[in-house]
């Protein structure tokens, strides 16, 4: 099996963009762009190519991923890729697949068949698409000079090569500006093949290209349920959804026995497939007796974060007969929207009775059940 690897340059200032941060770092659909790109390439190892200041950029975006240390750029394109070849000859693969942070919808298939036809023996593997505007040169004069399009094919990356190889050109034509590698590798006399690119597989390059970006992003949407219990016993408030409520009893229960935000926690957890309250917040251990159940449902949140997801809804519903649930909905739905630090309108708060019927019925207790909604 031939080793591969995938060089991403993330280096540039990203001008034409105009982002806030350098357009690779900005978030798209929630995540940074650059851990998008990384994410595409599960699987295959990866180095990533950093412009000099970026480290702690960098270091958020890829949080958590299995990635070696990002190695510093240059001034140009070209450079960043001679600096990234030259770090992975450490331990040199056979081929190296050069691609852009700016392409973060590049498919398995491209990557596949750029693979494949290095595989085959080609020395360089190109993904391209057929120009299907039709093309005007700008010319003096306001004058729109027709271009045919026939023939006129857009190049991609991952562009794919022999790592000996290109490492070479990049050696030998150092001085020669070209705008991507194949350039090189035709001029050091590499045979490049050309494979099948995607419209998909857009460079985002201006503002504009962000929404575009995203639309094809699509998203990954997840829905989970939370359910929790806690029974009265003697007392003068509740804590329910985040607000201390006074009451004819107390809640049992290790925490505060916040039974609507136990529920929240549950349910966000469950998006990521994070298991349970109990198992990250053990009823066993000394440091939660009392704890304030905020504290759990920011937890979930932060671990929502961190897995690039944006929390786009929740709803829990509490089922008791008493305390009356009505007087407290909207500093309710405040409070939760607080600590998840979403807006009021992605938080309901919704409560029933059983109409006397079963242990809410007979006010033995109250109950909570939850639904969360989050955007991968
Ligand atoms: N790139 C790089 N090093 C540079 C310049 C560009 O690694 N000195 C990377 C960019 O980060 C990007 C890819 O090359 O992932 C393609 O470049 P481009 O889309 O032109 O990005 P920028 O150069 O950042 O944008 P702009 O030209 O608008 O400033
Ligand atoms: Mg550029």
């Amino acid at each position: 099996m031939p080793r591969i690897a995938v060089l991403i340059v993330a280096a540039g200032k990203g001008e034409r963009a105009g982002t806030e941060l350098p357009k690779q770092y900005e978030r798209l659909a929630g995540k940074p762009m650059l851990r998008r790109t990384v994410e595409a390439f599960a699987g295959y190892p990866v180095q990533v190519v950093i412009g000099a200041g970026q480290q702690e950029l960098a270091a958020a975006a890829l949080a958590g991923l299995d990635v070696p240390d990002p190695v510093t750029g240059g001034a140009t394109r070209q450079e960043s890729v001679r600096l990234g070849l030259h770090a992975l000859g450490r331990d040199a693969p056979d081929f190296v697949l050069i691609h852009d942070a700016a392409r973060p919808l590049v498919s398995r298939k491209v990557i596949a068949d750029v693979v494949a036809a290095l595989e085959a023996g080609a020395d360089g593997a190109l993904p391209m698409v057929a120009a299907s505007d039709t093309l005007r040169r700008a010319g003096d004069n306001g004058q729109w000079t027709l271009v045919s399009r026939e023939n006129l094919y857009r190049a991609q990356t991952p562009q794919g090569f022999g790592y000996a190889k290109i490492t070479r050109a990049h050696h030998d034509h150092a001085g020669s500006e070209v705008t991507d590698d194949v350039a090189l590798a035709e001029l050091a006399g590499l045979k490049v093949q050309m494979v099948q690119g995607e419209e998909k597989n857009i460079k985002v390059t201006r503002k504009e290209d962000f929404a575009m970006a995203e639309t094809l992003i699509g998203s990954d949407v997840r829905t989970a349920s939370g359910y929790d219990v806690h029974k009265f016993k003697d007392g003068d408030h509740i804590w329910l959804c985040g607000l201390k409520i006074p009451h004819t009893h107390g809640l049992e229960g290790h925490s505060d026995a916040d039974v609507g935000l136990h529920a929240i926690t549950d349910a966000l957890l469950g998006c990521i497939g994070e298991g349970d309250i109990g198992q990250h917040f053990p009823p066993t251990d000394e440091r939660w007796r009392g704890a304030a159940s905020w504290k759990f449902l920011e937890h979930a949140a932060n671990l929502v974060a961190v897995k690039g997801g944006v929390i786009s809804h929740v709803d829990v519903t509490i089922i008791c007969e008493r305390p009356k649930v009505g007087p407290h909905r909207d500093a309710m739905k405040a409070k939760i929207a607080e600590i998840l630090k979403i807006e009021e309108s992605r938080v309901s708060v919704k409560a029933t009775t059983t109409e006397g019927l079963g242990f809410t019925g007979r006010r033995e207790g109250i109950a909570a059940q939850a639904i969360a909604t989050v955007r991968l």
